[in-house]
């Protein structure tokens, strides 16, 4: 177990390289994604700290169905998942936002089957600090340990794949579905062997009838609007680009051939943007391709986790079929070649 100096230090070194990589990052992805037809920008750029407080806002609004039936089944499930998970278990969780979702998990144990440590891994580096820090009172027995990290690239998590004891993963809120498809199976490919012995317990958002969708990602408020145009804000006021907010629209809608939401923000006329010393000219109509959000299936999403090695296990939907909650074993892997 690490001690306390030894922690600070990993969360110092994980904050310090990730605002330096992270700030770059986002000039180079963006100058990459604006020269690219169609234009795209990698959603991950979502979550600077007003992003993830819009997203926090966003989980809130009545039509964002997702976060609070996922909620939901998992407060109404939580005896029987935290079975699945076992006892003194590790959890590590992907993304981890706010971390509301993990308490009603950790209220379900019984005290002498408590997780031993909680891992949650986020890119948003002060959010994930805060939201830590609030774990802790709240949990005094239970080691929180957060990883300021992007839970794609694999250097920053060598200290989690390396870690003994038996490993869960929590993956909630249907993020998974923001891959492509591609990235789907890496994720779980790499998910399986991080917690072999273990599992992954994720959320997956079902596919459903159009308007339900189409309303979860225009709401009324506005809200979503302001979350998706926070990308612009981010550029203007960390790459000085000259982005005009009142000259982008957000723009949402269900592909259903592809069983996505699409997000774009929709240039309202011809105009020229400068960012980072170039210059992208839009026509009127043109978009910037900001998210797509994957819809699926139960069986679906269980042929997709046993493409990358997982055990389907048992899976939670609520009432009215909008979400599920997939509880995926993960075998030790005997096939190693030597
Ligand atoms: N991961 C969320 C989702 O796919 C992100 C999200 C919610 C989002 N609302 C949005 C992204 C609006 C862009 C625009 O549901």
């Amino acid at each position: 177990m690490l001690g306390t100096s030894e922690r600070q230090a990993l969360l110092n070194a994980g904050r310090e390289s990730i605002q330096a990589v992270h700030k770059s990052d986002y000039g180079h992805d963006l100058l990459l994604g604006l020269s690219r037809l169609p234009r795209s920008v990698a959603p991950k750029y979502f979550y600077d700290s007003t992003g993830s407080a819009l997203f926090d806002r966003i989980c809130e609004l009545p039509e964002y169905y997702p976060a609070r039936t996922e909620f939901n089944i998992l407060r109404s499930n939580a005896s029987q998942i935290v079975e699945q998970m076992g006892a003194h278990v590790n959890i590590i969780e992907f993304g981890a936002g706010s971390l509301a979702k993990i308490r009603v998990l950790l209220d379900a144990f019984s005290p002498d089957m408590a997780p031993d440590r909680f891992i949650p891994i986020d890119i948003s580096v002060q959010h994930l600090e805060d939201s830590a820090q609030s774990l802790r009172r709240a949990y005094p027995c239970l080691e929180v340990l957060p990883i300021p990290a992007d839970y794609m690239k694999s250097e920053q998590l060598a200290y989690v794949e390396e870690m003994r004891g038996r490993k869960v993963g929590f993956f909630p809120g249907s993020s998974i579905g923001n891959f492509t498809p591609h990235e789907t199976v890496a994720f779980l490919r790499r998910a399986q062997k991080m917690l072999a012995g273990g599992g992954l317990l994720v959320g997956v958002d079902l596919i459903k009838d159009g308007q339900i969708l189409h309303h979860a990602y225009n709401d009324s408020a506005g809200i979503t609007a302001a979350f998706n145009l926070n990308l612009l804000v981010r550029a203007n006021a960390e790459l000085g680009a000259d982005f005009d907010l009142g000259r982008f629209e957000h723009r949402a809608f269900y592909n259903e051939p592809m069983q996505r939401m699409e997000m774009h923000l929709v240039s309202l006329r011809r105009q020229t943007v400068r960012v980072a010393g170039h210059d992208f000219r839009f026509d009127e109509g043109e978009t910037i391709h900001t998210e797509n959000s994957y819809k699926f299936t139960v069986e679906g999403f269980q042929d997709i986790a046993t493409a990358a090695g997982f055990r389907p296990g048992p899976v939670w939907v609520d009432d009215a079929c909008l979400f599920s909650v997939h509880w995926l074993e993960s075998p030790h892997n005997t096939l190693v070649p030597r």
